[in-house]
């Protein structure tokens, strides 16, 4: 029997593919699946939707076409970025990173320290923020690049992304940013912002898996990292996804459109969502800033149980969220983003993250509003009487 459609708070995982760029990208698989470098037409009338798509995503994060390279998706982009770094500057040996990064970032550079070079962490504060005088004290005439992200995954909790570029600059120093999850929630202006290198992905963007771009600013040295044929004007190698890149450019148009719209209201669902938790159920806080986070994610920690023990009740009422990243999760290890925000592995252990869409409705919210208080009663008088035992 076929589940019915899951009541889904995990929007920071992924997000379904919206109706309009299925209908965008179902042509480029049925009728017009041909390679883009072919010499034949049938082949070569594909860089036409190609060059479309790249202008629509260039006009998201207001670049210019000639800047976007289509890649695998957000973790290629953001190895590429890294790498390009490293490659166009031997002489430079440092990279500097924040404690919360997505482990494309964290564990890109674990590798490269076992290569030998040298990767500065940054730590971060109780909030998610992060302390810029120590970011600037941080970068040293060998630094190659600093990336911190644009917005975090697990928290919501935002960075001053135009003041680091700003002491990058100052400093001489590549800015890359992971933006993965700030598209459709943050605006992103890559020529207000003035950062070298951006990832985007467009699975969380009503678009696809596996397809990303890297943005790199005009005049950025830069050296490819997939190396193959002379796709993406010998930038990135690999026969384009040409369905999931013109699904991603069709993504790009609707999330300027309704950026604002989306972001009121997704806003008020998720106050609602918070609030209600909080007034229903004592004993909760909220992980990160309040004021300095997108506008979707709330994450919680319900002390005295095991998140995995919440996620298993809300599965069971068809409802889909999460503990930690889902890239990690499967694993019970605490969140590495709670951990550095000082929170003790029983905190985070006991977090929970909903983040909401376009597509959830205020029934949904109050739904989880009137699950959530048993759930939570129901494990943690279990826990109570383990306890005891
Ligand atoms: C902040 C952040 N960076 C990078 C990624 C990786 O992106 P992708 O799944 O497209 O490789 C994710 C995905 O969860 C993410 O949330």
């Amino acid at each position: 029997m076929e589940r019915p459609a899951p009541i889904y708070f995990d929007n920071n995982a992924t997000t379904r593919i919206a109706p309009e760029v299925l209908d965008a990208l179902l042509p480029f698989l049925r009728d017009q699946w041909g390679n883009p470098s072919s010499i034949y037409g049938f082949g070569r009338q594909l860089s036409r939707p190609l060059e479309l798509a790249r202008e629509k995503v260039a006009a998201l994060i207001n670049a210019e076409p000639r800047e976007i390279i289509f890649t695998s998706g957000g973790t290629e982009s953001i190895n590429t970025a890294l790498q390009s770094a490293l490659d166009s500057q031997p002489q430079k040996r440092h990279l500097v990173i924040t404690a919360v990064e997505h482990p494309a970032t964290i564990k890109f550079c674990a590798r490269l320290k076992n290569l030998g070079f040298e990767v500065t962490i940054l730590p971060i504060g109780a909030e998610g923020q992060l302390d810029l005088q120590l970011l600037e004290r941080s970068v040293r005439p060998d630094t190659a690049i600093v990336s911190v992200m644009a917005a975090n995954n697990e928290t919501g909790v935002l960075f001053p992304i135009e003041e680091i570029a700003a002491i990058c600059r100052r400093k001489q120093v590549l800015f890359h940013t992971d933006a993965v999850q700030a598209p459709g929630k943050r605006k992103i202006d890559v020529k207000e912002s003035g950062v070298d290198f951006l990832s985007l992905s467009a699975h969380k963007l009503y678009a696809p898996k596996g397809i990303g771009v890297l943005y790199v600013k005009r005049g950025t040295k830069f050296q490819p990292y997939v190396i193959g044929g002379g796709q993406e004007q010998g930038r990135r190698g690999g026969t384009e996804n040409v369905a999931g890149i013109v699904g991603f450019g069709r993504a790009a148009e609707l999330a300027m459109a309704h950026l604002n719209d989306a972001n009121t209201r997704i806003r008020s669902l998720r106050d609602k969502l918070e609030n209600g938790i909080l007034k229903t159920i004592d004993n909760v806080s909220v992980n990160g800033s309040r004021d300095m986070r997108l506008p979707n994610t709330s994450n919680l920690s319900f002390p005295g149980i095991e998140a995995e023990g919440i996620l298993l009740l809300l599965d069971e009422q068809g409802i889909c969220a999460s503990s930690g990243s889902a890239c990690t999760s499967g694993s019970l290890d605490p969140s590495h983003v709670l951990l550095a925000m000082g929170c003790d592995a029983a905190r985070a252990r006991a977090s929970v993250r909903f983040s909401l869409g376009i597509y959830n409705t205020e029934a949904e919210v109050d739904f989880v509003l009137k699950q959530l208080p048993a759930i939570v009663e129901k494990l943690r008088s279990q826990s109570k009487s383990v306890n005891a035992a």
